[in-house]
């Protein structure tokens, strides 16, 4: 499992015994494996090089300074959605001109910022914005490059909160829409219109969605060319499938297989936003056992972690696989894939501290016998983990690690109470 695996039943990241990372930074911890990124990134620039890409390490999957500076150094570019996230790739030492911008509500503020930290483009996603980028640049004296984001319309099979490629999505516009919008936009001066822009969904695991993309898409950009519009860049987005059970998704290679041979007689540079096949799998969160009880029928284990560190399975029904970070001498090893029955297990509801019905990370789980003070191992929480994290309950967000070979660095340190009450202006006697 990627750069995580067991030795002598014990959890390592790399050469980093986990169990060490959780006794000197405390629990709950992200623990992330720098060479797990580091291979995913060449692994997407090598299966889609016949396309000269740029990939574009969607910032929004996992933010962390730590991780934005290694994309940085491995000369990756990004895609980002606001002006804090744009903030953060320049602190992180990225280029703006290996940058996207992307998101369906940018302020003028966000706008101007941009065109002056030099982005790559701006993928655009309703007339009202378009007006506003031209609007904006001409102001500046400048000419704005952009994309326009087009929604395939191809449906679905994801959860419904990540899916964004239908016609009926908060997200881009219906080709018809888009094309109509293509000729308007030959008229303004602040706008030079280089790329098209498609982002279909997340968690996408098979080949079929993108290579019926593909083709909407090499038709959609000559009718942009035969406008007049220079089209150089087919971004395809993000949304490559990730396994968190096992198995469960293409490969990077089987996607560029079926994509390559598409997009190559366009003469177009590829660029994509890959957030979580980049960072899913590198990461873990991982946690100690508090209490174990019952109710009714339920066993419920009670760790450290809660839905205000990893939200994924309370607002999506998501799964994670869980497993302790030492295995027991005769217990069952961690299974290759969570879809059957786990011989030597019993089944709990993995819950955290938080006061809601809806705060758990695994229901009716399959778990080897586990005793308090234990440590636990969320899997695939690289992605949409710590970025969507809050301060519900008063609960610090977790510390965060990116181990190196058998280095260990605290990337994020764990939040005080101070941090949490600072920014609240309220004169208290101490
Ligand atoms: N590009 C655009 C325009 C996007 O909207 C997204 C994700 C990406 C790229 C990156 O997609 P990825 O390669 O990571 O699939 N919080 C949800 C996922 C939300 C995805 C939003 N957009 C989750 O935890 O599953």
């Amino acid at each position: 499992m990627d750069h995580f695996h067991y030795r002598n039943r014990e959890l390592y990241c790399e050469e980093a015994r986990v169990a060490d990372i959780a006794e000197r930074f405390g629990t709950p911890v992200f623990v992330y494996s720098k060479n797990t990124i580091v291979r995913n990134l060449k692994t997407l620039n090598e299966a889609f090089a016949p396309l000269d890409p740029l990939v574009c390490y969607s910032v929004k999957a996992n933010s962390n300074l730590g991780i934005l500076k290694l994309v940085a150094e491995l000369g990756d570019g990004f895609d980002v959605v606001s002006g804090g996230e744009l903030a953060r790739v320049l602190r992180s030492g990225g280029v703006a001109e290996k940058t996207v911008f992307a998101g369906v509500g940018k302020t003028d503020s966000e706008i101007a910022s941009a065109l002056q930290a030099g982005v790559l483009m701006f993928n655009v996603e309703s007339e009202e914005e378009l007006a506003a980028i031209d609007r904006v640049a001409t102001t500046l004296g400048m000419v704005a490059p952009v994309a326009l984001r087009v929604n395939p319309d191809v449906d679905p099979k994801t959860h419904r909160y990540i899916s964004t490629g239908k016609k009926e999505s908060k997200f881009g516009m219906d080709i018809d829409r888009s094309l109509r919008l293509a000729e308007q936009a030959t008229g303004m001066a602040g706008i030079s219109m280089i790329g098209m822009h498609m982002h279909i969904r997340s968690q996408i695991t098979t080949v079929e969605p993108y290579a019926h993309a593909a083709d909407k898409g090499v038709e959609i950009i000559g009718k942009l060319r035969a406008m007049g519009h220079p089209i150089r860049w087919y971004n395809m987005g993000g949304g490559f499938g990730i396994a968190y059970r096992g198995g469960e998704s293409k490969s990077i290679e089987a996607f560029a297989e079926e994509i390559v041979p598409r997009l190559k007689p366009l003469g177009c540079r590829m660029a994509m936003e890959p957030g979580r096949v980049v960072v899913g799998n590198a990461g873990i969160l991982v946690s100690r056992v508090i209490y174990k009880k019952k109710s009714g029928d339920k066993r419920f284990l009670i760790q450290d972690a809660a839905m205000n560190d990893l939200i994924r399975p309370s607002l999506y029904e998501a799964f994670h696989k869980i497993w302790p970070v030492r295995m027991e001498e005769g217990g069952p090893d961690l299974p290759e894939n969570f879809e059957s029955e786990i011989p030597g297990t019993e089944t709990w509801d993995v819950v955290g501290p938080v006061c809601e019905s809806g705060d758990f990370l695994a229901k009716d789980r399959h778990l080897p016998e586990v005793h308090n003070q234990d440590l636990l191992a969320t899997f695939s929480a690289g992605a949409y983990g710590m970025v969507m994290a809050s301060n519900y309950n008063t609960r610090p967000r977790a510390a965060e690690v990116l181990v190196d070979g058998s280095e260990v660095q605290l990337v994020r340190r764990r939040e005080t109470f101070e941090d949490l009450i600072g920014p609240e202006l309220v004169a208290l006697e101490s």
